[in-house]
């Protein structure tokens, strides 16, 4: 008889682990690299010619940018996007971000001295809802950060609108987007400034790393002194034009990346193809739904692969209960970020007290308070599948079709798990290959 895993039968998807590559992915080529690049024996950027360089000329044309300028990961980045345009320079300058995010999009804030505002997203794709940000802005509002969750690009034609209506500059986080396209442009520099992470999840790495977008002239030099601790690149000695930091990436990584760059078109190929077919074969169990397709996008560049649940269809099985059945059955499957951002520890008034200067405090909004229906909604239905998922063969898309439908069927042996089931933490496994 068959059984669902979670109750001691066979899992369906068992397969599963050896059709989806392990991550991160490398070849012999990007071995060579790394290793051309430490005999080199250059391993800072500050040389002409240098591996950074190169990165950053290839990687903004391939993001169809004018200038790139890499550093040591997507947080500092997004640091230095908002330095680099002035965020900070005034007391209670604030910025609008999403709800619903990793917390590097609103800790940037913070970090550079200014406020992160909350907008609401859209339920429908977790990405920032240009109608709750219009409604944020004022006088204090120095720019608005959209990401473009899981790789879906946010709705890059409203937010230019409202960015340019009211004056502000519009920032993208770009950490899950790599390769994704909003009416056949890449999506990092359609705004003022973008980000991007290379962190070892990430859909191009270096195990971690950063680079910051731009096509002006003005902000790309900024950032430059900026990233470089005030000195200018190529000059020599020790001339500092404005205090700043080191946000510099070291010359090994960008050997990694400069390699492994040349895969990822093919690679964002393939995963746009498979994710539309996903997306196709997971709608038909009813019991999730893939985000709501959007003629514009016509790139995406996963991060995660994004299925909104429907509880109402697996007799109110919780979403908890339903990840781990699935996960039994030898999917990778887990939420993205759990909570919706206001409600995590850090933005807890006596947590703020012990991060941020008490005359920025006083100017915060009293984060506790936040209820947006757009982001509850997302936190609560949302279900990512890792992104290299999508580069494994099709037989391995219908295993995680297969796992659904299963569970499907066999409903009801998961509710007497309900009040029982102990579950760990539902973010999405990263131990998939590893256990
Ligand atoms: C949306 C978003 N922004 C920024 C970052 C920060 O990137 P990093 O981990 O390279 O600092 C991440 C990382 O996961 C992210 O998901």
């Amino acid at each position: 008889m068959v059984k669902l895993a979670i109750n001691g039968g066979e899992p369906v998807a068992k397969d599963l682990v050896n059709l989806v590559p392990r991550w991160p992915v490398f070849d012999e080529d990007d071995v060579r690299a790394v290793v051309e690049a430490i005999r080199g024996g250059r391993w800072c950027r500050l040389y002409q010619g240098s591996y950074a360089e190169r990165f950053e000329t290839e990687f903004a044309k391939y993001h169809d940018a004018k200038y790139g300028i890499a550093v040591a990961n997507g947080t500092v980045s997004l640091e230095l996007a908002l330095k680099t345009i002035g965020v900070g320079l005034n007391l209670g300058d604030e910025v609008i971000v999403p709800a619903y995010t990793f917390i590097a999009t609103a800790s940037a804030v913070t970090e550079v001295g200014a406020i992160p505002i909350f907008a609401d997203v859209d339920p429908q794709t977790g990405n920032i809802d240009p109608r709750s940000v219009e409604k944020l802005i004022n006088e204090r509002t120095r720019a608005i950060i959209a990401v473009h969750f899981g790789g879906y690009p946010a709705d890059m034609d409203e937010l230019t609108r409202i960015a340019k209506r009211h004056g502000v500059y519009l920032i993208e986080d770009a950490a899950h987007a790599h390769g994704s396209e909003w009416r056949g442009r890449k999506v990092g520099a359609i705004g003022d400034m973008g980000s991007f992470s290379f962190q070892e999840s990430k859909s191009l790495t270096a195990g971690e790393g950063g680079i910051v977008l731009t096509n002006s002239d003005e902000l790309a030099d900024r950032a430059r002194l900026i990233h470089n601790i005030g000195r200018v690149i190529g000059q020599p000695g020790y001339i500092h034009y404005i205090l700043s930091s080191n946000y510099r990436l070291s010359e090994i990584q960008a050997a990694l990346l400069l390699s492994r760059l040349r895969k990822l078109p093919s690679e964002v190929k393939v995963k746009h193809e498979n994710g539309k077919l996903l997306a196709d074969m997971i709608k038909r169990t009813g019991v999730v739904e893939p985000t709501r397709p959007d003629d514009r996008v016509t790139t995406r560049g996963y991060y995660y692969f994004v299925m909104l649940y429907r509880q109402e269809e697996l007799n109110g099985i919780p979403k908890e209960v339903f990840i781990e059945a699935l996960r039994a059955e030898g999917v990778p499957v887990g939420v993205s970020y759990g909570p919706p951002l206001y409600r995590q520890p850090a933005f807890k008034r006596e947590n703020l007290a012990k991060s941020v200067p008490r005359y920025i405090l006083e100017r915060m909004p009293n984060y506790e308070e936040l209820n947006l229906p757009g982001a509850e909604e997302f936190a609560r239905r949302e279900l990512v599948l890792p992104h290299y998922l999508l580069l494994a063969p099709r037989e391995a898309l219908e295993l995680v079709v297969a796992a659904i439908e299963k569970i499907k069927e066999h409903a009801d042996e998961l509710q007497p798990l309900v009040s029982k089931l102990k579950v760990s933490d539902t973010t999405i496994d990263v131990t998939y290959h590893r256990m």
